[in-house]
C-alpha cells in the first residue's frame, strides 16, 4: 500500500469487534443498547456471532434459577471458543459478564469461571472501557458491582444504529418493595427516578430518529417520581401527560407496573391520553391473600379486583396481562384455586407464568414449608392451560374487527409487514413497504396461537392522509 493512502479495509479492520448476548427483562435490552453506543466511542463494531469477536458480554438476568444457570453453560462455550479462536487466529477474546448475576455474585463469580475477565453490575456498566483499559494493563480490578452516586443515564450515550419504530426508554430503576421471593432489589439496588427533562429529551431524540412508539420502562414504572422542570416531582401519569405532546409519537406503553402504584390520575390517564395504548402489564403473582402477604405484595385480590373494575370504567377495552408464579412456599391446593379463581374472573388477554424459584439471599428461600417441585411444576401447568385458553379467547373477540395497526417491521414473507394492534398483538399483513413506521386499519381475517394476520383497509383515513402527504401534488392538480 502506498504511504498515505487511505485504505477502507484497513480502517473497518482496526475496528474491535463487540458481541452483547442479553437475557432478561425489557431494561437489559435497553442497558445492553446503551453498553454498544458507549463500547461504539471506544473504537467497537457491534458483530452477530460472538466466534468473530474480540469482546464478549453477557447481559445477565438473576430472576430465577434457570436464568442464572444458563449464564454458567454459556459461559463454557464461550471459553471453548476463545480457545479455538486463540489457537486458529493468535487473537484473544475477552470476555465480560455484565448485569444482575454480575451483580449478585461479584467475586464468586470470578471463583466459579476464573477464565472471565470482567464482571461489572448493572449500575456500572457506563465504568466498563476503564475496566477493560486496567484489565489490559494487568492492574487489577476485575470487579465492579458498586451502586455509584453518579448516574450511569448521565455518562451512557444514547443506542446505536436505526432508532425502532417501537422503542424502549428507562425512566426508573430498581425496586424498595422487597417481595420475599425477588432479587430485583439486590442486583438492582433502591428506587430511583431519572429527571423528567432527562426523558422528554431521549423521548425526543427517539422520535426524530424514526421511533413512533415509546415503552416506558422500570422495575415498578408506575412507582415513578422524578424531579419535574417546573421544581415539582412529577408521576407517571404527568410524564405520560407531556410525553404526549410530542409531534409524530402516535403510541406509548409502560411497564412493569405495581397494583400498589396505580395511582387515580394514572387510572385516568388511560381514560383521557389517546396516545396511551389500551393494554396493562399489571402483575397479580396470586390470588390468594394468604400467599400474598407472605409474599409482602402490600394488597390483597379485593384490592386487585377493586383496580381492575377502575381501570375497566375509564378504558372499557382495556386489555390486561400479569405474572403469576406457582408452589409459592406455604402455597395449598385451596389456595392455588383462589388463583385459579381470580385468573377466571379477572380474563387476562396475556400472561406470564412461573415456578417458584427459591432464591439465595431472599426470605422466601429460607421459609418453611417450600412447596415441592412436581407440586409447582403440576399446579403451573395447569394454570398456563387456563392462561393460554384465555389468551386465544382474546384474540378471536378481534377477529373481523377493524384495528388500528403500527407497522414496525417487514414479515417473513415478501411484500408483507408486521406491526402491533393497541392490545400488543402482532398482526401480519400484506401491506407496501411505506407503511413501515406508520399507523393504518387494518381487518383481523386470522387468528394463531402467538400472532393475527389482517387486511389492509384500503379505505382508512390514516392511508388516505398518507397518500395526500406523499403525492402532494395530487392536491394541486
Ligand atoms: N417488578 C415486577 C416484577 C419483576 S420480575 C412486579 O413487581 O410485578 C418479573 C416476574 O418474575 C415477576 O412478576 C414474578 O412473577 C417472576 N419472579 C420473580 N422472582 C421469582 C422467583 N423467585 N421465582 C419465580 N418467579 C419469579
Ligand atoms: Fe421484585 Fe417485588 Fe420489586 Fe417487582 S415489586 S421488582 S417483584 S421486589
Ligand atoms: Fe432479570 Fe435483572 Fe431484569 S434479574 S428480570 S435482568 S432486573
Amino acid at each position: 500500500m502506498t504511504h498515505g493512502q487511505s485504505n477502507p479495509d484497513t480502517a473497518t479492520a482496526a475496528r474491535k469487534k463487540l458481541f452483547i448476548k442479553t437475557y432478561g427483562c425489557q431494561m437489559n435490552v435497553y442497558d445492553s443498547d446503551r453498553l454498544a453506543a458507549l463500547l461504539a466511542q471506544h473504537g467497537y463494531a457491534t458483530v452477530p456471532e460472538a466466534a468473530d469477536a474480540d469482546l464478549v458480554v453477557l447481559n445477565t438476568c438473576h430472576i430465577r434459577e434457570k436464568a442464572a444457570e444458563k449464564v454458567y453453560s454459556e459461559l463454557g462455550r464461550l471459553r471453548a471458543l476463545r480457545d479455538e479462536r486463540r489457537a486458529a487466529t493468535g487473537r484473544p477474546m475477552s470476555l465480560v459478564v455484565a448485569g444482575c448475576v454480575a451483580q449478585a455474585e461479584g467475586p464468586a463469580m470470578l471463583e466459579r469461571a476464573p477464565f472471565v475477565d470482567i464482571v461489572v453490575g448493572p449500575q456500572t456498566y457506563h465504568r466498563l472501557p476503564e475496566l477493560l483499559a486496567r484489565r489490559a494493563r494487568e492492574d487489577g480490578g476485575r470487579i465492579d458491582t458498586d451502586f455509584p452516586i453518579e448516574s450511569k443515564f448521565d455518562l451512557l450515550p444514547q443506542g446505536t444504529g436505526e432508532t425502532p419504530i417501537s422503542a424502549f426508554l428507562t425512566v426508573q430503576e430498581g425496586c424498595d418493595k422487597f417481595c420475599t421471593f425477588c432479587v430485583v432489589p439486590y442486583t438492582r439496588g433502591a428506587e430511583s427516578s431519572r429527571p423528567a427533562a432527562a426523558i422528554v429529551a431521549e423521548a425526543r431524540r427517539l422520535v426524530e430518529g424514526g421511533a413512533r412508539e415509546l415503552t416506558l420502562l422500570g422495575q415498578n414504572v408506575n412507582a415513578y417520581h422524578g424531579d419535574g422542570p417546573d421544581g415539582r416531582s412529577w408521576s407517571l401519569a404527568r410524564l405520560l401527560h407531556e410525553l404526549a405532546g410530542i409531534d409524530r409519537l402516535e403510541r406509548l406503553r409502560y411497564t412493569t407496573s405495581h397494583p400498589r402504584d396505580m395511582t387515580a390520575d394514572l387510572i385516568e390517564a388511560h381514560g383521557t391520553l389517546p396516545q396511551l395504548m389500551p393494554f396493562l402489564h399489571l402483575p397479580v403473582q396470586s390470588g390468594s391473600d394468604r400467599v400474598l402477604q407472605a409474599m409482602n405484595r402490600g394488597y390483597g385480590r379485593d384490592d386487585y379486583f377493586r383496580l381492575v373494575d377502575a381501570l375497566r370504567t375509564a378504558r372499557p377495552d382495556i386489555a390486561l396481562s400479569s405474572d403469576f408464579i406457582t408452589g409459592f412456599p406455604g402455597e395449598t391446593e385451596e389456595d392455588f384455586e383462589a388463583t385459579v379463581d381470580l385468573v377466571e374472573r379477572v380474563g387476562f388477554a396475556q400472561a406470564f407464568s412461573f415456578k417458584y424459584s427459591p432464591r439465595p439471599g431472599t426470605p422466601g428461600a429460607a421459609m418453611p414449608k417450600q412447596v415441592r417441585e412436581a407440586v409447582r411444576g403440576e399446579r403451573l401447568a395447569r394454570l398456563q392451560a387456563l392462561l393460554d385458553a384465555q389468551a386465544t379467547a382474546f384474540n378471536e373477540t378481534t377477529l373481523g374487527r377493524t384495528l388500528p395497526v403500527l407497522f414496525e417491521r417487514p414479515g417473513r414473507h415478501p411484500g408483507q409487514l408486521v406491526g402491533r394492534s393497541p392490545y400488543l398483538q402482532a398482526v401480519h399483513v400484506t401491506a407496501p413497504d411505506e407503511l413501515l413506521g406508520r399507523l393504518a386499519e387494518v381487518t383481523i381475517t386470522d387468528c394463531h396461537r402467538h400472532s393475527l394476520a389482517g387486511r389492509l383497509e384500503p379505505q382508512a383515513p390514516a392511508i388516505a392522509s398518507l397518500r395526500t402527504a406523499a403525492q402532494p401534488e395530487e392536491i394541486v392538480a
